[in-house]
């Protein structure tokens, strides 16, 4: 039996993590695990936080905090959202940890003692100003291959080339700006030159990989691996374990690496087993599956095998399904160009589900694929309107007409064999799809299957057998009730949390992925309390998730609103001085107000509540520096405040018999 070692990339802890990540490395790797856990294979699932490198030094420089403080911070952060979303690690580790240092440490000096690792003196840029050697990110300049004024010196996120900082054109210095100079430095170096032959052949034993992957490889393969800087200058992260090396530490990308096998080593020592972690990583049977984003591959695909080799002992990767981006309007998600969308700002509104669904149907599997809110409506209406409501309507009719139990079913008909023979097809077919990473596939096959169901209940019109051929009623329902048990499992990969619902609702947890077209539930077995699953969305329903003043920001505390951005929003006194109707809007006035001196017009929809005597003349409250909207084709500039009691207890807010309009509100 093979044992499945399955791994995300260590994201940065220099920021929250956001949908780009999700979808990525994460979603797509957990849906794989949970597959895997219901076939009944030993699989272990393995990640942490990157806690070193320059990420997170200026991160540490933006907001003025120590590096330490920073991924204390977002270690946390990013662990608890990854975790709300149901992402299913058995360890989420960290870099940080005395224990992951030793094990670099240890790692270095075994591949310098094996001459894998060489000591050079080399030319690097230095900054006369700062008075210190530039790591390859502090500087910026023009990317020699396209031209891209935006490139830092490890890469051009322009075109993906991965630089040395000394080809840039023009290059300065980021954190004085001032031209730095190439100068002398010794710096350590991983002789990958010498693992090129031993790699090619590896390679090519995996013709089976993704496509992206392959041609990545081949590029750098082709043209010849040469010799690479894994150390740096830097005050923060893993000191190089030799004497003269002070003020440099071990290259992120090279410990990091090393933070899968130090994360396993971590969860099996925590269990008590200090030798587990080997079976995983030295025994040939293990399959070493990878998730990745596309810009990780080189480091996963080339770096990391030659790592291991030098080594020597470790399994390789058996797969590294690296996945491409989800941009968000024709851009990647960006973390410090403030283009992301939070996982914890969509936490505090909707649950995990829908998007857990939204994105692995939308997955970037094979090209860059673009993130919409109007795209991830529909695919949670779809959930709710399918798969909801066939469990809904199952579990509905099964309480009120058979008392909350399976009902004995009369012999099974075509219909009955068939329904039962496609949700058997549907498994099989997307077990293959899963063991090929094709989990996109497999989740738009879930989703037809869903559809069979409420074919097949419409078809049989329970409501209607239910007053003349009650044995008919009872079989339709007996078998609608064995599906809503096959879609349970089936769907539990992508929709854990509904899954564990339907659970609930059918008395049933057990998740085994070969019972799925099975009749599971006995005659007479007693179900639970029917629950509606999920909820639709209407059109804008996203809108709350930008109301929050602080969304957007990676400010890592959801929910509290600082004083800066509460004194953000404009409030002041207005005077309501002519009240209109909106064509065609029976909830809306369009009001002018006396802003003291200047009138701003108004849309309120307070046709329910007030008369137009009972507005006219009347002192509000407006909030006047909220974003002009058109509502039924007529601006509306500002928001008139009310207190909100429920439908029948809306009420203006009153200010005071001597504020004028236009006074200030704070
Ligand atoms: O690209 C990134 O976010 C890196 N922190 C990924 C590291 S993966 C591995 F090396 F651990
Ligand atoms: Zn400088």
């Amino acid at each position: 039996m093979p044992r499945y070692l399955v791994t995300s990339a260590l994201p940065y802890a220099n920021g929250p993590a956001h949908l780009g990540h999700l979808a990525g490395a994460y979603l797509p790797a957990d849906i794989y695990v949970r597959f895997l856990r219901m076939c009944g294979e030993d699989v272990l699932y393995i990640s942490g936080s990157d806690e070193h490198g320059v990420p997170i030094t200026i991160k540490a420089e933006q907001l003025g905090m120590t590096p330490r403080e920073v991924v204390d911070k977002y270690h946390e952060v990013i662990k608890r959202d990854f975790e709300a979303f149901g992402i299913s690690f058995d360890n989420f580790s960290r870099t940080e940890r005395p224990e992951h240092y030793g094990f670099a440490r240890e790692a270095f000096l075994d591949l310098l003692k094996k001459n894998h690792i060489t000591e050079k003196s080399m030319k690097q840029f230095r900054c006369d100003e700062c008075g210190r050697f530039l790591p390859d990110r502090y500087v910026r300049g023009t990317c020699p291959q396209c031209g891209s004024s935006n490139a830092r010196g490890d890469q051009c996120d322009d075109c993906g080339a991965w630089l040395d900082a000394l080809e840039l054109v023009d290059p300065v210095c980021s954190i004085c700006g001032s031209t730095p100079v190439p100068m002398e430095t010794t710096h350590w170096f991983l002789r990958l030159d010498c693992f090129q032959e031993w790699l090619e052949e590896w390679l090519s034993g995996h013709p089976e990989w993704k496509n992206n992957v392959l041609n990545y490889c081949r590029g750098w393969m082709d043209k010849g691996l040469r010799e690479r800087a894994i150390t740096r200058d830097l005050d923060w992260g893993i000191p190089v374990p030799v004497e003269g090396a002070e003020g440099k530490v071990l290259y992120v990308w090279f410990e990091a690496l090393l933070g899968y096998i130090s994360g396993t080593i971590e969860y099996f020592e925590k269990k008590g087993d200090p030798d587990g972690w080997k079976k995983y990583w030295k025994d040939p049977e293990t399959r070493l599956v990878q998730f990745i984003g596309k810009d990780n591959i080189v480091f996963h695909a080339v770096i990391q095998p030659a790592i291991l080799h030098g080594l020597g002992g470790y399994v390789q990767p058996w797969n590294i399904p690296a996945n491409e981006y989800l941009n968000i309007k024709g851009e990647k998600f960006s973390t410090s160009r403030g283009t992301a969308i939070w996982l914890k700002d969509y936490l505090a509104h909707f649950p995990p589900d829908p998007m857990r669904y939204a994105l692995a149907i939308n997955a970037p599997e094979n090209r860059d694929t673009d993130f919409s809110w109007d795209e991830f409506r529909a695919r949670n209406n779809e959930l709710a309107d399918v798969f909801g409501n066939f469990i809904n309507r199952t579990m509905k009719f099964a309480h009120h007409t058979f008392g909350g139990e399976v009902p004995s079913p009369g012999p099974a008909g075509d219909e009955e064999r068939r329904l039962m023979e496609a949700i058997a097809a549907t498994r099989d077919e997307m077990e293959k799809l899963m063991r090929g990473f094709n989990l996109k596939a497999a989740c738009l096959k879930a989703m037809d299957l869903a559809r069979e169901g409420n074919r097949y209940f419409d078809r049989n019109r329970p409501w209607e057998t239910a007053k003349n051929n009650e044995r008919a009623c009872a079989t339709t329902i007996y078998y609608s009730l064995q599906f809503v048990d096959a879609l349970r499992i089936l769907f539990a990969p992508f929709v854990p949390f509904s899954s564990a619902k339907i659970g609930d609702m059918l008395g049933k947890h057990e998740l085994l992925w070969k019972k799925a077209g099975l009749e599971n539930l006995e005659p007479g077995h007693a179900l639970g309390r029917p629950e509606i699953l999920l909820d639709k969305l209407k059109k804008g329903f996203e809108k709350v998730m930008y109301e929050a003043p602080e969304t957007g920001k990676d400010s890592g505390d959801a929910g509290k609103v600082s004083y800066d951005s509460f004194m953000k929003m404009e409030m002041r006194v207005g005077r309501i001085v002519e009240v209109h109707d909106v064509k065609g809007a029976d909830k809306l006035y369009r009001l002018l107000v006396d802003m003291g001196g200047r009138t701003r017009q108004v849309v309120a929809g307070m046709k329910p509540y007030y008369t137009p005597e009972e507005l006219q003349g009347r002192k509000v409250v407006v909030l006047v520096n909220l974003q002009p909207a058109r509502i039924r084709g007529v601006e509306s500039n500002g928001m008139i405040l009310a207190s909100d009691g429920g439908s029948d207890r809306v009420r203006l807010l009153q200010p005071a018999e001597d504020a004028a309009p236009g006074d200030r509100i704070r």
